[in-house]
């Protein structure tokens, strides 16, 4: 049967009226297509509007990230305090806030320590935000100790022999405010805190190597005060190994909780 045919059969229209229908007919199919198009065009319109819903939402976004420092370096009142200083900028900053807390919880009878100074940059920070307190300073001034390579060496924690001889104590305490409450222990740690008395407030262990560094955590961690914290340096760097190996060894005897950060080398922020 020809579409003529089926047409006139379906309609019942005469054969000079089909002209009729075809019309008919267009009008149908083309008001069928309008209709399509403008629901297209309506469904693009209302995408576009939300898409700008969105951009203007992160946009306001951005901007109040923006006012409130927001810093791809780290935070920081001064955004680009310590990178212009060619200083890792996330560890000092997680440092600065790390002891406002500290400040603001009202932990600030103790002492301070760092194992592993080298050239007291760290440590002269440290003692900036903390100028009071009794500070701790342990160091070879010698750079690492043979015996503490080896190891590393022997199970692949470490392959690099970094000379750390390029300092002196005098060196250190030029850099820290108020050096009269310093107390320098010379010599190999552990041994170099034998005998003494103290409750700490704020530790940085960054010796570089496994066993002056589960020495340090061992040693430190239970005479940390409730709100104090320590900062295990190099947790993420890929030369000294020992550090993680040391950290997580300690974990298995001791239930503490710790934030890794994103700084240069990866510190692990452990608080009590
Ligand atoms: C990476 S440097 C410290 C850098 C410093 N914390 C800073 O950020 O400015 C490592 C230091 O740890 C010291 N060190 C390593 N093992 C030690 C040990 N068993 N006893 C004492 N000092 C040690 C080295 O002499 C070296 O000065």
């Amino acid at each position: 049967m020809k579409l003529k045919q089926i047409l006139q059969n379906i309609f019942s229209v005469k054969n000079q009226d089909f002209h009729k229908v075809i019309t008919f007919l267009g009008f149908k199919i083309k008001f069928k297509n309008t209709t399509k198009i403008e629901q297209n065009i309506n469904q693009l319109i209302q995408k576009e509007q939300l898409l700008n819903q969105k951009i203007t939402q992160l946009t306001n976004e951005k901007e109040s990230f923006m006012t409130w420092n927001y810093n791809p370096l780290g935070w920081c009142d001064d955004k680009l305090k310590y990178a212009l200083q060619d200083m890792d900028n996330v560890r000092l900053t997680t440092l600065e806030l790390v002891l406002r807390e500290m400040k603001r919880n009202n932990v600030t009878d103790g002492a301070i320590a760092e194992i592993g100074v080298f050239q007291g940059d760290f440590a002269s920070k440290i003692g900036e935000f903390l100028p009071d307190n009794k500070f701790y300073l342990f160091d070879t001034f010698d750079g690492f100790n043979n015996q503490d390579t080896q190891f590393d060496k022997e199970n692949n924690y470490s392959e690099i022999d970094n000379d750390f001889t390029n300092t002196t104590e005098e060196m250190v305490l030029s850099k820290i405010t108020n050096p009269q409450r310093c107390i320098i222990k010379k010599g190999y740690f552990p041994d170099t805190a034998a005998g003494l008395e103290e409750k700490f407030i704020f530790v940085s262990i960054d010796p570089d190597l496994y066993k002056p560094a589960i020495a340090a955590l061992e040693y430190f961690y239970p005479r940390l005060v409730e709100g104090g914290y320590i900062f295990l340096h190099d947790f993420n760097h890929s030369q000294y190994r020992g550090i993680k190996k040391a950290l997580y060894e300690f974990m298995e005897s001791n239930k503490i909780k710790y934030i890794p950060i994103p700084d240069i080398s990866g510190t692990v922020v452990i608080a009590k």
